[in-house]
């Protein structure tokens, strides 16, 4: 619910239609999500990439550069990481309505948030990318030595050790990054925009 009264909502002088239109291909969201280290925004990186260079307008929304800027006010307990998430689901549906291709790279641990940024999004525009790979193999990757820290109990409230992190039940993809290399994950997201008719 809004904190503000006597605000009303204005209509654009420019529609979704045709900024769509415009820029040709069908807008949606690559909802990544997953453990720290699961290889998230390698992925969504390797994909954007791919997206751009065959000419789509694309954006990516990375957990750690928002957390420099628009959250920097946020931190890890269960209530930040859902307005964590309520503002990039928001933030996202605005970057869909400017008609482009947004990839999202946050650990979104909770399922009822992914539910509430589907609902927000559509369930037409909205895909769920699970980069999925055992706890073992993110710590053992342990890209920024965050797992070591957790475990010697200098960071609280680490996704996987001590706060938890709800795998999706039915993702629209489903990675594994333990078994498949950069490539053929970031191929396996494009083929699903193919087939899906998101980009032609
Ligand atoms: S989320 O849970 O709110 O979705 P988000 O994706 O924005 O998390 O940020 C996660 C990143 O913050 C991790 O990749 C890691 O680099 C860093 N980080 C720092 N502290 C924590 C923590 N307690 N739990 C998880 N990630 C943390």
């Amino acid at each position: 619910m809004s904190e503000a009264n006597n605000i009303v909502w204005h209509d654009a002088g420019v529609s979704s239609e045709e900024r769509k239109e415009k820029i040709g291909s069908k807008p949606c969201i690559l909802w990544y999500t997953g453990l720290s280290g699961s290889g998230k925004s390698t992925v969504a990186n390797a994909v954007d990439r791919i997206l751009f260079d065959k000419g789509y307008t694309t954006y990516l929304l990375d957990g750690d550069n928002i957390r420099h800027g628009l959250n920097k006010d946020l931190g890890f307990s269960d209530e930040d990481r859902v307005e964590n998430i309520r503002r990039i689901s928001e933030v996202s549906n605005l970057f869909l309505d400017a008609g482009l291709i947004v990839s999202t790279a946050f650990i979104s641990p909770f399922r009822a948030d992914r539910v509430q940024a589907k609902a927000l999004i559509g369930d037409a525009r909205f895909i769920e990318v699970f980069v999925d790979a055992p706890i073992e193999t993110c710590e053992e990757r342990d890209p920024k030595g965050l797992y070591q820290k957790a475990r010697e109990g200098v960071i609280k409230n680490f996704t996987g050790i001590d706060s938890p992190y709800e795998s999706p039940l039915s993702p629209s993809i489903h990675l594994s990054t333990n078994c498949d290399n950069v490539e053929q994950c970031a191929n396996q997201v494009v083929d699903y925009l193919l087939e899906n008719k998101f980009i032609g």
